[in-house]
């Protein structure tokens, strides 16, 4: 590939991979590691029973990754987070790892993932199981995770829906996740929890950023004296308004910021939704990722990167571009 390709709000430009095949890497994350960019997300299941659009987005494979030198051109790295048949097995296949993020503990020196797990057959809800934030361990960044297990951070009280990671500076890390109350009535908001130092478990420590009430798909990173979150609306897979946060103190108030996005396709985040947010290494340039979610077939998805600009006093900025380098 040669630049990145997203053409008009209604277009679903595929994406492929250095061997040809189309890149299936739902909902992940960008990690730069070993001198290469690392692309992963989860391999949805081929278009078929449960694939129609109805909300039975799963896999059969588990997560995947490609590399890159260039974030342009992407070898497919296989499979790092395989699903079984092994019936009873937590990653027992159909299942969901969505929203899959992956840091780096520099004192464990290990590659840490999180995801929200959904067990098989992968249906969605609250209930134990569905609602989950699921670990994995890995020493290599493209070798096979190791499962370690499930959490609902705070309490059970709290399903774990949409969710990111973000590392600090000092090497404290935080899992922010839509935390929906098992009671709906309770309502649900975005909550930031500290995570140990090992980065496998939350803490006590956390704050419900009341601020981002009913907002999903977070993804947190930070510029010049503050922290950022996109976020965007709860309409399930139908594309909706995105809205950013921003703090200079991670577990302190966030300041409501509004649409990042600008012009035609604002008030549809441009016909896609946040996923991650990574840094060019090296450069003082970060790039939004996003989905256009095809709900009349998932795997014809497209993908949707993009530029962020930094303006005046702390603000931000996502313009369209049909296609740029
Ligand atoms: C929107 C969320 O952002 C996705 O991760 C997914 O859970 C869908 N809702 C399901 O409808």
């Amino acid at each position: 590939m040669q630049s990145f390709q997203h053409g008009e709000f209604t277009d679903f430009i595929q994406w492929h991979d250095m061997d040809g095949n189309i890149i299936n890497a739902s909902d992940g994350g960008v990690i730069y590691a070993e001198g290469k960019y690392h692309w992963y997300g989860m391999a949805l299941r081929p278009l078929g029973e449960g694939t129609d659009g109805t909300g039975g987005e799963v896999t059969d494979t588990g997560v995947v990754m490609y590399a890159s030198e260039d974030l342009l051109n992407w070898q497919y790295e296989g499979v790092i987070l395989p699903c079984t048949d092994i019936e009873g097995h937590p990653l027992c296949a159909p299942m969901r790892f969505e929203r899959s993020k992956i840091i780096y503990n520099e004192k464990t020196k290990k590659y840490v993932f999180w995801c929200h797990y959904v067990k098989c057959p992968g249906d969605h809800g609250v209930a134990d199981g569905t609602a989950e934030a699921g670990v994995a361990v890995c020493d290599r960044v493209n070798g096979t995770y190791t499962w370690v297990g499930t959490h609902r951070p705070i309490d059970r009280d709290g399903a774990v829906k949409d969710m990111t990671l973000f590392k600090d500076a000092d090497g404290t890390a935080y899992l922010i996740y839509d935390r929906r109350e098992v009671d709906a009535e309770k309502g649900r908001a975005i909550h930031i929890v500290k995570l140990t130092e090992d980065y496998l478990s939350p803490t006590d420590t956390y704050r419900k950023i009341d601020e981002a009430a009913v907002r999903e798909a977070p993804a947190v990173f930070y510029h010049d004296g503050y922290y950022y979150m996109i976020t965007s609306g709860v309409t399930g897979w139908a594309m909706n308004r995105a809205k950013y946060f921003r703090t200079k103190d991670l577990m302190s108030e966030w300041e409501d910021m509004g649409d990042p996005c600008v012009g035609d396709g604002a008030d549809i985040t441009y016909a896609s939704q946040t996923t991650y947010v990574f840094k060019v290494e090296g450069e003082d340039r970060f790039i939004h990722m996003a989905e256009r979610h095809n709900r009349e077939n998932f795997l014809h998805c497209a993908y949707v990167w993009l530029p962020i600009e930094f303006g005046e006093n702390g603000t931000l900025c996502l313009k369209y571009l049909k296609e740029w380098k």
